[in-house]
């Protein structure tokens, strides 16, 4: 296994191009399912699980063309309803065929995807809001059986505005009979850009971005030319990287319309975010204040961003908070940042960080991807030497991590195992 090796210390100086957003592709991707002829889609980051993405979208039918500079084709041929456990396991997000399946054929096989290292995230909500438009789940053998004559539209309230869902709903919907009503979804701007993509496609959507979302069904969807949003949490983590650092860089390609919460917790810590039309400066030439932090759904603090504060928090000045409300297991980093130097403890959903710690290189082990991210940030910051294992994970969610942070003169280097 891939691990990073970085020497801590160096001031971060240039600037870093955002790449496509791998939590908008991986929907879009799915509802190209359901799109006839070709679907070509721009920006899409070359990750280990878009790669997973398309493995899945061959093995259930379609042509799958990818060039070079993040352009792939899409054309769905005779489409099979099952997707499989060895291609679900290594993805939650494979769950995201259930809906177009359904929609499509009236039956879906999908392999059920399980707990991971933040949590059980469950899809109790999906199915539930997939049975309110008249489909039919059994589990069985590891995998969730779906079937439907054919969707109907419906009125549907999440509990939870869980992302996932509402992201399996929104494109059920779309070539459901009649209106469907999707209320306390989520807001997330991936959630904005597939509603965009599937609109392109010719879906007839309104509300996206808010709370409640109306589709009325159509009887097909289209092929279309589309360019998937860059990535805000790749963004907010070079930020990180750079207030780290007590670096300057510049952030281009940046989806900055997205990044409030996490701009105006930099700008509380003393990092100043200069912000312009689609690119921040990150000024990290003061010493960091400790802030208090509660993950939300959008437009909240981003849990996908809390791994990476915390490693900030450990050398800010002053004692932090971070109060951990999406998933109930997130917070695997903390033992590996206490390796070291940092000083961090968990009382329930919240951790209390005690900055002003002196970081030391050590050999130290990602749990997941966010969390892989958090000890690259803490590694960069530290003296001497860290090993990041399990790259893997990191490889899921960064495209060219390294290559990107030795441009802005980190020293940071893969060694193969
Ligand atoms: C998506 C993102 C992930 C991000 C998360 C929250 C993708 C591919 N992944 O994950 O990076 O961290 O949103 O912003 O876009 N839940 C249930 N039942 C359900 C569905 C969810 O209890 O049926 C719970 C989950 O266990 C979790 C919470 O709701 O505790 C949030 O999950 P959800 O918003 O669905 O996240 P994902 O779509 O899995």
């Amino acid at each position: 296994m891939d691990k990073l090796v970085i020497e801590g210390g160096v001031p971060l100086k240039g600037s870093i191009r955002i790449s496509g957003s791998k939590n908008a592709s991986l929907p879009i991707l799915f509802a190209s399912l359901m799109c006839s002829g070709t679907t070509v889609l721009l920006n899409v980051p070359d990750l280990r699980d878009i790669q997973t993405t398309l493995a899945l979208l061959k093995y259930l039918g379609c042509d799958v063309d990818r060039s070079s500079n993040g352009q792939i084709k899409i054309s769905p041929r005779v489409i099979q309803p099952e997707a499989p456990y060895d291609l679900v396991r290594t993805m939650r997000a494979s769950i995201l065929c259930l809906g177009p399946l359904l929609a499509l054929l009236g039956k879906a096989k999908v392999a059920l995807p399980g707990g991971c290292a933040i949590g059980a995230r469950p899809i109790d909500l999906h199915l539930k809001a997939l049975q309110k438009m008249g489909a039919c789940f059994e589990l069985k053998q590891g995998y969730v059986w779906g079937s439907c004559k054919k969707l109907k539209g419906a009125h549907i309230y999440f509990d939870f505005p869980t992302v996932g869902g509402t992201e399996n709903l929104l494109m059920a919907a779309c070539l459901a009979e009649g209106e469907t009503i999707l209320e306390n979804v989520a807001k997330e701007p991936e959630i904005v850009d597939l509603a965009n993509f599937l609109r392109a496609a010719g879906a007839k959507i309104t509300g996206h971005g808010t709370s409640v979302i109306k589709v009325e069904g159509v009887s097909q969807l289209k092929g279309v030319k589309y360019k998937v949003m860059p990535d805000r949490i790749e963004a907010g983590t070079y930020m990180a990287a750079a207030a780290i650092t007590k670096g300057q860089i510049k952030i281009e390609n940046c989806p900055v319309e997205n990044l409030d919460a996490v701009i105006t917790k930099l700008t509380e810590m003393g990092i100043k975010c200069l912000v312009q039309k689609d690119c921040i400066q990150v000024v990290g030439d003061t010493e960091m204040q400790a802030v208090d932090i509660i993950t939300a759904p959008y437009p909240g603090f981003p849990t996908d961003m809390q791994a990476q504060f915390m490693a900030l928090m450990c050398v800010a000045k002053g004692s932090g908070t971070i109060k951990e409300t999406i998933f109930e297991n997130r917070f695997m980093h903390v033992m590996e940042l206490i390796r070291l130097g940092a000083d961090i403890k968990v009382r329930g959903d919240t951790a209390i960080i005690k900055g002003g710690a002196r970081l030391i290189g050590a050999p130290v082990m990602a749990s997941d991807l966010r969390a892989s991210a958090s000890l690259v940030i803490a590694g960069l910051a530290a003296e001497g030497v860290t090993e990041v294992n399990r790259v893997y994970h990191l490889d899921r969610g960064y495209e060219n991590i390294e290559k990107k942070l030795q441009a802005v003169g980190a020293r940071i280097w893969r060694e193969k195992k």
